[in-house]
């Protein structure tokens, strides 16, 4: 049977770092990444992101998980693209590191976002999953910068951000929501870049870089 890589060729890649495996969440992967987030995302209350997802009803939160996996997929051309890749620990669906662009063609640049489930969290993963979109992005795909952002009060989103070397990029204000936040803006560039002493492992690169428009 045809796989369904060579159809949606995202579904081929694959980015393994020493403790993690990286890869495009698939429909079957969605349950595990429903239960993920149902398990807890973040202390209640204290929402770290632009929509406040995860703290949905649990009767919401997988239909609206689901819609925006798929949304990011349909949404998906080189014009302007997101992959959602999927965290796995020793075979443990632990939470999701996306990386996408807008006209990359043009910019070069990245942004990136991530969850962990709480379970996973202050062990490094997330310095981990981000250092493995970084390389991929730098290294793979030709990408001269990664930005970021997060509230000036996550200081696990921040302390990724510096340990990795992105640089402060300025403060803006943002509607969270309808809530007013103060949001601190990362940058990374190559330069900047404090690679971990780690190779990523990269396979199906070839086919999701022709299907962005990235050649070379
Ligand atoms: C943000 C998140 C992905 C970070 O992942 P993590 O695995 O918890 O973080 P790590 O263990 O990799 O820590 C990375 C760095 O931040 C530092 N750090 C972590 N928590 C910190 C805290 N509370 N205060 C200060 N530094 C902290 C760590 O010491 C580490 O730096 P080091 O390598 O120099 O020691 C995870 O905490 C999470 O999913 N949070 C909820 C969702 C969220 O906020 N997403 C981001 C929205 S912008």
């Amino acid at each position: 049977m045809t796989e369904l890589s060579s159809v949606f060729p995202p579904f081929a890649l694959t980015l393994t770092t020493p403790r993690l495996v990286l890869r495009p969440l698939q429909d079957d992967d969605i349950p595990a990444a429903v239960e993920a987030a149902t398990s807890g995302v973040h202390d209640p209350g204290r929402n770290p992101f632009g929509t406040p997802w995860a703290e949905a009803p649990a009767d919401q939160l997988g239909p609206n998980m689901a819609r925006w996996y798929w949304q990011c997929r349909a949404g998906t051309t080189p014009e302007s693209w997101a992959l959602i890749l999927g965290i796995w620990h020793g075979g443990t669906f632990v939470g999701c590191q996306d990386v996408g662009a807008k006209d990359f063609a043009v910019i070069r640049t990245v942004t990136t976002g991530s969850w962990l489930r709480k379970s996973a969290h202050g062990r490094g993963f997330g310095k981990e999953m981000r250092a493995a979109v970084a390389l991929y992005a730098f290294d793979w795909l030709g990408a001269e910068a990664a930005e970021s952002e997060a509230a000036v009060w996550n200081a696990p989103s921040l302390g990724v951000s510096r340990s990795l070397g992105y640089e402060l990029n300025g403060i803006t204000r943002m509607s969270w929501d309808g809530k007013a936040e103060t949001v601190q803006r990362v940058r990374l560039t190559p330069e900047t870049f404090k690679r971990p002493d780690w190779q990523l492992k990269v396979a199906g690169h070839e086919p999701t870089a022709k299907f962005l428009g990235i050649e070379g």
